[in-house]
């Protein structure tokens, strides 16, 4: 370990095993571009582009320039009462790349503050419609929708719940997820099978009289879980079945939004829009945290009544349109478009899909799935020992191939670069198969 690392353990590392790490650290001081570097000089390519974050790489220049512009101009303004230029400037810019009638944007810190958010907005939307008894919550299993309280309750992934579940929140329930791997094993894009799935909302809709739901939270596609597409039809279904019912429908797109399926938003991939759409991630390229819950406007104009001196919303954080994080996100726009990172993307998927499919005859192997430039690559769990393979896959990727990876359990997941060299995708699928192909 280098001398810079000294006081690792006074860090208690987020979703890392770290007894294991810190055995055996793994440290990164520097970016740039596609590449990482540790503290003794290393170069690593990142195969995952930060966590779902730096479509268009690391330390991208103009980014830099806007953070050091900001953070030297305004720093920091009081966010209640008050606001600053850029928080504005972002506001606008983001809903005139939404969907035709998302119109209206409150800023958050984080995937997890969005969706806990965006709960809340529904929550207060059909109450001050006068359908306050609208207070059931809909999630799915195996969904991720961050670490707070009401994105851990209406999120399905077992782990994240467990050892909360006497403090989830009530009103809850949850469709079944859509990974059928008995059906769909290897599909290329959207599985064939499973729109059937989405009838579980309608039950949901009998079980406890569809007036009483308020809306229903989804991941366009299932990132966390192992990147699960949702089968052909599905999300056209979940909408039909929540305008039958007065429902909002949230789409959760912390890492769908910002060109990962090739358009700004991934409710303009499916032709699906939605009522709240929550975002971070892409938002900034990663450079400073921030997130967003877009909602259409009759959300909005539902709150703009009453009073006019008096609080519409009793929500926000200190943070909330943050000026150097809102200048990062101001840049990372203006380098979606003027290098055209959504197209770039698109053209990047034929030969994503065929590098990642590549494996699907590989001997440890099970399934192979992908849409837009999210994929994943799931492998048998060995006997006794589940999510042993995909914690071998990420550190021997990192000490033997200077890779970068994400595995949950035994599925090593990918997000690729939106301005990927496609010769670096070549060569970093070669270092990973070399490890799949070193396993036992
Ligand atoms: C779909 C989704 N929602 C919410 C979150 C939580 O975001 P954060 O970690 O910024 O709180 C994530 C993070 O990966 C995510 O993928």
């Amino acid at each position: 370990m280098s001398s810079a690392t000294t006081n690792l353990d006074a860090y208690w590392m987020p979703f890392t095993a770290n007894r294991d790490f810190k055995a055996k650290p793994r440290v990164i001081s520097g970016a740039s571009g596609h590449h990482y570097t540790t503290e003794d000089g290393t170069k690593l390519y990142d195969t995952f582009s930060g966590l779902w974050t730096s479509g268009i790489g690391h330390c991208h220049p103009k980014i830099v320039e806007a953070v050091q512009k900001q953070v030297a101009t305004l720093d920091y303004c009081m966010s209640f009462q008050t606001t600053n230029d850029k928080a504005i400037a972002l506001a606008e810019r983001i809903t005139a790349m939404a969907p035709k009638g998302i119109d209206h944007c409150f800023f958050t810190n984080s995937g997890s503050e969005s969706v806990d958010t965006a709960l809340k907005i529904a929550l207060g939307y059909h109450r001050a419609r006068g359908e306050g008894n609208r207070t059931r919550l809909i999630g799915r299993e195996k969904g991720y929708h961050g670490v707070n309280f009401g994105g851990m309750s209406v999120g399905g992934i077992v782990p994240n719940r467990k050892v909360f579940s006497a403090a989830l929140i009530p009103g809850v329930d949850h469709m079944r997820h859509t990974l059928d791997i008995g059906r769909n094993a290897f599909s290329r894009g959207l599985p064939a099978h499973g729109i059937e799935l989405a009838e579980d909302l309608e039950r949901l809709c009998a079980l406890h009289d569809g007036s009483n739901i308020a809306a229903v939270i989804v991941e366009p596609v299932a990132g966390s879980a192992g990147v699960i597409p949702p089968p052909a039809g599905y999300l056209e279904r979940l909408r039909e079945i929540c305008d039958q019912h007065g429902i909002l429908l949230i789409f959760d797109e912390v890492i769908a939004a910002f060109g990962r399926l090739g358009h700004a938003f991934g409710a303009e991939r499916f032709g699906v829009t939605p009522d709240i759409i929550t975002t971070a991630k892409g938002l900034t390229n990663g450079v400073i945290p921030m997130g967003a819950v877009l909602v259409r406007d009759s959300i909005y104009e539902a709150f703009m009544q009453g009073p006019e001196h008096m609080i519409e919303l009793f929500h926000g954080y200190t943070y909330s349109g943050h000026p150097v994080a809102a200048a990062a996100g101001l840049a990372t726009m203006d380098v979606y478009k003027e290098e055209g990172t959504f197209e770039q993307a698109r053209g990047l998927e034929q030969h994503f899909e065929d590098l990642l499919h590549s494996f699907d005859d590989h001997k440890h192997v099970i399934d192979v799935r992908n849409f837009g430039l999210m994929g994943s690559i799931e492998m048998a769990a060995r006997e006794g020992a589940p999510g042993a393979r995909g914690a071998e896959v990420h550190k021997k990727c990192f000490w033997d191939e200077n890779l970068v990876v994400r595995a949950g359990m035994d599925t090593v997941q990918f997000s690729p670069f939106l301005n990927s060299n496609p010769d670096e995708m070549e060569q970093s699928f070669a270092g990973i198969r070399r490890v799949l192909d070193s396993l036992e």
